[in-house]
């Protein structure tokens, strides 16, 4: 089995996972060894900069009993152009899963066709499953789940706006979409969450989308591999922020979730991310324990 994308998954598997990732941070608070991947290895491939991901997955992979190998493209012949499916089934003789982090998501699916051994999406331009898995295991400790809640998201219709349109689709809780007109969330993402019959609508406002919220997120104006384009979607997005005056309108007990970096004086201020309101930090460690019951549940 793979995590490519969220709807891989059902609810009652993404309920056993965040419910395993709880389990999980609670033994390491507690300094409970748990060492159930033994002997297994995980290769990393990263097309893309990152933080959080890989060292959430080292740190995952290695206080589960478990090794990685790390590969950034411009060290490896992928870098040279090798192709996706050789390197699949090259790799898939050596580690026992792999996590990709790429451009398109064609290729971590070729990639898993011809891999053998499971693979696990650390991002790529149009999911990031692992990120909202951290998220809702974040929501599920702070209001004890996603039911009856309204989650805004506001800014860019990126990977994390499809993926959270799939958890939406999946999980059954209110999502409102806040974008500009031309970088709304994919269209077959879209279609495929209101044929599923998914709470999900596309507003025309910031205000409407975050109009009793229970959950305000965003991300980044411009993605990795869009650098060329910041100067233009800086002026596109201006107003698309989380700050003091979308938080008025939110519920009072509202979170913020931003699955980071983050632009501080773009899509958030700094008063948002660092108030009483934010759950940015929990939402980063999150990572690590929802990320562990993946590996679990695949590897294993
Ligand atoms: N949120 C996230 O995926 O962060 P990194 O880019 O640092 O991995
Ligand atoms: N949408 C962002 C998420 C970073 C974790 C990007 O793709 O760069």
């Amino acid at each position: 089995m793979d995590l490519l994308k969220i709807s891989d998954f059902s609810a009652s598997e993404i309920f056993e996972l965040i419910t395993s990732g709880i389990r999980t941070k609670d033994r390491l608070k507690r300094g409970i060894p748990y060492t159930p991947l033994e002997g297994k290895v995980l290769g990393l491939i990263f097309e893309k900069p990152s933080t959080r991901t890989r060292v959430s997955f080292e740190s995952a992979m290695y206080q589960l009993g478990g090794h990685t190998i790390f590969l950034s493209s411009t060290s490896t012949q992928i870098g040279r152009g090798e192709p996706i499916k050789d390197t699949a089934r090259v790799m898939s003789g050596y580690v026992d899963g792999v996590m990709i982090r790429t451009f398109g998501h064609e290729i971590i699916e070729e990639f898993a066709e011809y891999s053998s051994v499971p693979v696990i999406n650390g991002l790529t331009d149009m999911h990031h499953p692992c990120q909202v898995l951290a998220d809702v295991m974040t929501i599920t400790e702070r209001k004890g789940g996603l039911e009856g809640l309204k989650v805004a998201w506001i800014g860019d219709g990126n990977n994390m706006a499809n993926s959270w349109i799939e958890a939406a689709a999946i999980l059954g809780f209110e999502l409102s979409v806040a974008c500009p007109d031309k970088y709304c969330p994919d269209e077959d993402v879209l279609a495929w969450a209101m044929e599923k019959g998914a709470n999900v609508k596309i507003c025309v406002s910031v205000a409407e989308a975050v109009k009793g919220a229970d959950v305000l997120n965003t991300d980044v104006w411009a993605s990795m591999g869009q650098e060329e384009e910041r100067a233009e979607r800086i002026k596109v997005f201006a107003g698309y922020q989380i700050n003091a005056d979308t938080l008025k309108l939110a519920k009072k007990d509202a979170m913020v979730l931003h699955c980071l970096p983050a632009h501080r004086g773009e899509e958030i201020t700094d008063e948002a991310i660092e108030g009483p309101h934010s759950a940015v930090w929990q939402q980063a460690e999150n990572r690590l324990h929802v990320q562990k019951a993946v590996l679990e549940r695949l590897l294993k």
